[in-house]
């Protein structure tokens, strides 16, 4: 086993693919963090039935984001990925940390509020934290690299496992977020206030796979203001703000740096640079891309290979538990 710290985090195959908003929050970490760390990616397909997508877009999805998440940069010589439904220790966990969760506990989680929670959602909706801490807790995760936000499902994630440590004895590893600076809220170019969203769509948000023409005008006619100037208030100029920061951190340059490059320029050659810069980062996935999906074969060998390598560790969380609960074994 190795003495590296373990990675974990878990994406969602629903929407039309996957965004700007979650290569710079997440994926990105996820393939910078494969070199020191024991990486464990999974996409998180129970979690997608919350919504009840259509089986064959489900199905169709789940195999796009496959191939989006290798070319991305998740590399499955040094990372497990796998499918979440390929092992059923996550729901099974989830069963456990359920009865161990307040019900005031688990109505106070702004997702599921934001979802519509309590008002004709689902059980599922209102079960998705605690399924969620199952996930990580059962990798002994030390590390979970997420956006800003899924800051409160993982603060739900370190409490449920002091509390089982706590009732059982010690059997979870009490993870850390992940959260960099630069893993800020990427927000919609049409309605800046917002965050950038699967849900949202429409051409306020960037896929990652998409024409690169459609990225051009999406940038290009993302929502400013009346002013002139290309600087950072989030108050009084959030679509220019939001731009600043992908910019920022596509490029690696301060925002306080882009600032002074843009000092006296108009918002046209603002948003050229933006479109540029994102076209740059984007143009090695989406050819990789191209390559990947055209093996669907590879794919299904690629999250295979990681369910055996994800069950090593899970099963052995798992018996753990049962026994640790008082569950008699089976043989
Ligand atoms: P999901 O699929 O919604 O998003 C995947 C990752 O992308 C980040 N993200 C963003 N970051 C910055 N700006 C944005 N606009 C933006 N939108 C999304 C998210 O923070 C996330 O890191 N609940 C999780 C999936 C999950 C999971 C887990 C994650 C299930 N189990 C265990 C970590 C560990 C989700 O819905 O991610």
């Amino acid at each position: 086993m190795s003495s590296r710290p373990r990675v974990l985090s878990g994406i969602q195959p629903t929407g039309a693919g996957k965004h700007l908003g979650n290569y710079l929050g997440a994926v990105r970490y996820w393939a910078s963090m494969q070199d020191e760390n024991e990486c464990f990616y999974f996409i998180a397909d129970l979690h997608s039935l919350t919504i009840t997508p259509d089986p064959a877009e489900l199905r169709a999805q789940t195999r796009k984001l496959i191939a989006e998440l290798l070319a991305m940069g998740v590399d499955p010589d040094r990372s497990a990925l796998f499918l979440q439904s390929h092992l059923p220790e996550h729901a099974e966990l989830g069963w456990v940390m359920s009865c161990l969760t307040g019900f005031g506990e688990a109505s106070r989680m702004t997702q599921f509020k934001e979802k519509g929670g309590g008002n004709g959602g689902n059980v599922g909706l209102f079960n998705y934290p605690i399924l969620q801490a199952a996930d990580i807790l059962l990798y002994q995760a030390n590390r979970v690299p997420v956006g800003e936000d899924q800051r409160q499902h993982l603060e739900l994630t370190r409490d449920l496992a002091q509390r089982f440590n706590h009732r059982y004895g010690a059997t979870f590893t009490v993870p850390d977020p992940y959260v960099q600076k630069t893993a800020e809220r990427i927000k919609d170019l049409q309605d800046p206030t917002a965050k950038m969203s699967t849900s949202k769509g429409g051409s306020g948000t960037l896929w990652v796979i998409e024409d690169d023409r459609a990225t051009l005008k999406k940038v290009k006619s993302a929502v400013t203001d009346a002013g002139r100037e290309v600087t950072y208030d989030v108050d009084t100029k959030p679509g220019i703000s939001n731009l600043l920061t992908i910019l920022s951190v596509v490029t690696g340059t301060a925002v306080p740096d882009l600032e002074v490059q843009f000092e006296g320029k108009g918002y046209g050659d603002f948003k050229a640079a933006v479109a540029e810069a994102v076209l740059g980062q984007f143009a090695p996935i989406r050819s990789r891309f191209a390559e990947l999906v055209a093996d669907p074969g590879y794919l299904d060998e690629v999250v295979k290979h990681g369910a055996a390598r994800a069950r090593e560790v899970a099963s052995v969380t798992m018996a753990q538990v049962r026994d640790r609960v008082g569950l008699l074994p089976s043989s």
